[in-house]
């Protein structure tokens, strides 16, 4: 069986944390390489976070980690970044996203609980592995999935836009139609770095949005994740915890969430969706532009739905549902393959 080769791009993050377990534990991935954003919490921590989850699933001597861009693009939405704060003339045009660090806190921690990584981040920046990588493939071989802030990939394609015919596909999570959870307009990873997607979508790359809509489909309740730590792996034992650490976040700010007792488990459906493409329902093929226009509606993945004579092109497939049980058979039967491989 042929692996896909894959390039994970991750603000982690708790959820991104879980989707990086599973982007190493599935077999069906070549993971090429994991490449970090500023998103979530700061960039050195994202990608610091990102070494402990390759320690947990015991993959050092194969996957590397590369810090990406700590700022994005041009937004300054972002409140909490130390480095936002201090840029020249920074203004927060906008409220906060909804609660507070502290609160969002819950759901993302400065540090996962994991031991200090004994491994480092390579020294090539995220943005030039990515020029490097794509350039040095042939066309169509490397899919990529953004799964925080767009901001790496963007600015990739911009430095050398010789690697769009690389690109097979850029499975994102982000967005948001009916679902959002930064604005009332916009999903979090947009919310960043408007222009970054609005960057990407203007590639011409086949793109997949994962966006709200579907991942909250996809949530997880705490007694379900007491299953998966029961299969009793480092790796399982950490997507349990975390499962219950977003569950007392979103008790926090999400009505639903904190009646279900549960959380949406994000990024992890897009790593989902490349291996079990049915996982993702009601996939639209859309026009989709982002508002850049720095209003009440920065970072929101508008959809034209016009019926016109001459319709806008589309530029991405738009996942407006998915499957909670097909997605949370995969995990379990992915942990239990490693478990078995383990010899546990
Ligand atoms: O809105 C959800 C997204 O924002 C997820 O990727 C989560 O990790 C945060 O980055
Ligand atoms: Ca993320």
């Amino acid at each position: 069986m042929e692996k896909r080769k894959i390039i994970m791009d991750v603000d982690t993050g708790s959820d991104d944390a879980m989707a990086l377990v599973m982007a190493m534990l599935d077999e069906r991935f070549d993971l090429l390489g994991i490449t970090a954003v500023n998103g979530n919490v700061e960039v050195k921590l994202t990608t610091m976070n990102s070494l402990r989850v390759v320690e947990c699933c015991d993959k050092q001597d194969e996957v590397k980690v590369y810090k990406g861009c700590d700022l994005p693009i041009a937004s300054t939405l972002m409140p909490w970044g130390p480095q936002a704060t201090q840029m020249p003339g920074f203004t927060n045009p906008l409220p906060h996203r909804e609660g507070t660090r502290e609160q969002s806190i819950q759901v993302h921690t400065d540090h996962l609980p994991l031991p200090v990584p004994k491994i480092k981040e390579e020294p090539e920046s995220a943005v030039v592995f990515l020029i490097k990588t794509l350039l040095a493939a042939e066309d169509g071989e490397i899919t990529l999935v953004p799964v925080g802030p767009l901001t790496n990939i963007a600015i990739a394609m911009r430095a050398d836009p010789r690697i769009i015919p690389k690109i097979k596909e850029i499975m994102i999570m982000g967005g948001g139609h009916d679902v959002n959870n930064s604005s009332p307009a916009a999903e979090f990873n947009i919310w960043v770095d408007p222009e970054a997607l609005e960057i990407v979508l203007q590639s011409g790359c086949k793109i997949t949005l994962v966006p709200l809509d579907a991942t909250h489909k996809c949530f997880m309740t705490v007694e379900e994740s007491e299953r998966i730590r029961a299969i009793g792996t480092k790796p399982a034992i950490l997507i349990a915890d975390l499962v219950k650490q977003r569950a007392t976040g979103y008790a926090q700010m999400d009505a639903e969430m904190k009646a279900l007792n549960g959380a949406p488990l994000h990024d992890a459906l897009a790593v989902c969706a490349l291996v079990i493409p049915e996982v993702l329902k009601n996939v639209v093929h859309v026009n989709c532009h982002v508002d850049i226009s720095k209003g009440i509606a920065y970072g929101q993945t508008i959809i034209d739905q016009r019926i016109r004579v001459n319709p806008t092109p589309k530029n991405c497939y738009f996942a407006f549902d998915a499957d909670k049980d097909i997605f949370v058979k995969w995990m379990i039967d992915v942990l239990e393959k490693d478990k078995a491989k383990r010899g546990l």
